[in-house]
């Protein structure tokens, strides 16, 4: 029988999920497919009993359905738990796992597209939504000496770095989202990683001024729709500088092996 997975959340139109999945289980060779299901809210539950019903094996879940998941699961692994999000979901008989292959998706695109060690590293985290939240684990498993954390929303950062002391015991401080304190840090830092969402949109600059950047530095930028501005002119600046499709490549690939324990 065809095996079913796929991807929720809202809007999902533009998610490259299904693409990935498709050109992975082909690879795979095996008789399954992946379907995009856009999820508002309010009918997560039901939604989320039909396709069980259905016989959906595995799902990513996507934005704004990572947090709100976590009441409908019968399970969470520790990870997930740690971080309080939820990006993959495998099911089995009719019970529902929660995991979360963000954190090491983000980790293995350090290692395998950045050649970034980040033990020891000072690392300057932009933003303290859900994205930085995976990646600021992944920095305080890897072992990172330092994460200096700035956001436009400056209790969201004292709220991430009070989370991350708690939870990983890192050394790690919130940084103003001024000129003058994130010039410092940029400075200061081996790794500067941007999970903000300045870089989505076509127009969009760069979350701080490349100029700052010293040669060498290493810049991930989880931002996957197209090649940011701080990329480039990292690059330009002499940087070891990624886009976020690494990342979106090993999450992804971290799910399919959960959902079907084979590796694309
Ligand atoms: N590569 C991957 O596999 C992968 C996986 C997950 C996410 N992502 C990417 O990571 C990014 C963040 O996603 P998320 O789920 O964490 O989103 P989110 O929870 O909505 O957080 C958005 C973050 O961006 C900041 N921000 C938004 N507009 C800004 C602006 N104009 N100037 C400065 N900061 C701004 C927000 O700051 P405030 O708190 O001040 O609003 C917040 O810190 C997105 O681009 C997403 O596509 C990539």
């Amino acid at each position: 029988m065809t095996r079913l997975f796929g991807v929720i959340g809202h809007p999902i139109a533009h998610s490259l999920s299904p693409a990935m999945h498709t050109a992975a289980l082909r690879a795979l060779r095996l008789d399954a497919c992946y379907g995009a299901f856009d999820v508002p809210k309010r009918f997560l539950r039901p939604m989320l009993r039909a396709l069980v019903l259905a016989g959906v094996e595995g799902l990513n879940v996507t934005v704004p359905l990572k947090e709100a998941v976590i009441p409908l699961l019968d399970r969470m692994d520790p990870t997930a738990r740690a971080i309080g999000a939820v990006n993959t979901v495998v099911i089995r008989n009719r019970r529902l796992i929660g995991h979360n292959t963000d954190a090491a998706g983000f980790r293995r695109a350090l290692v395998e597209d950045l050649r970034c060690n980040v033990r020891g590293a000072r690392v300057l985290l932009l933003g303290a939504g859900g994205a930085a939240r995976a990646a600021a684990w992944a920095l305080a498993k890897a072992g990172a000496r330092t994460v200096w954390v700035a956001n436009r929303t400056p209790r969201k950062a004292a709220r991430l770095v009070r989370w991350l002391r708690r939870r990983a015991g890192t050394r790690c401080a919130a940084v103003a989202w001024r000129e003058e304190a994130l010039k410092t840090a940029v400075r200061d830092a081996d790794l500067v990683v941007n999970a903000t969402t300045v870089g989505m949109r076509p127009r969009d600059g760069s979350p701080i001024d490349p100029a700052w950047l010293r040669r060498g530095t290493r810049v991930y930028d989880l931002v996957y729709h197209r090649e940011t501005l701080l990329v480039r002119a990292a690059r330009r600046r002499g940087c070891v500088a990624a886009g976020g499709v690494s990342m979106l490549l090993y999450q992804g690939a971290a799910s399919l092996r959960l959902w079907t324990r084979r590796a694309p």
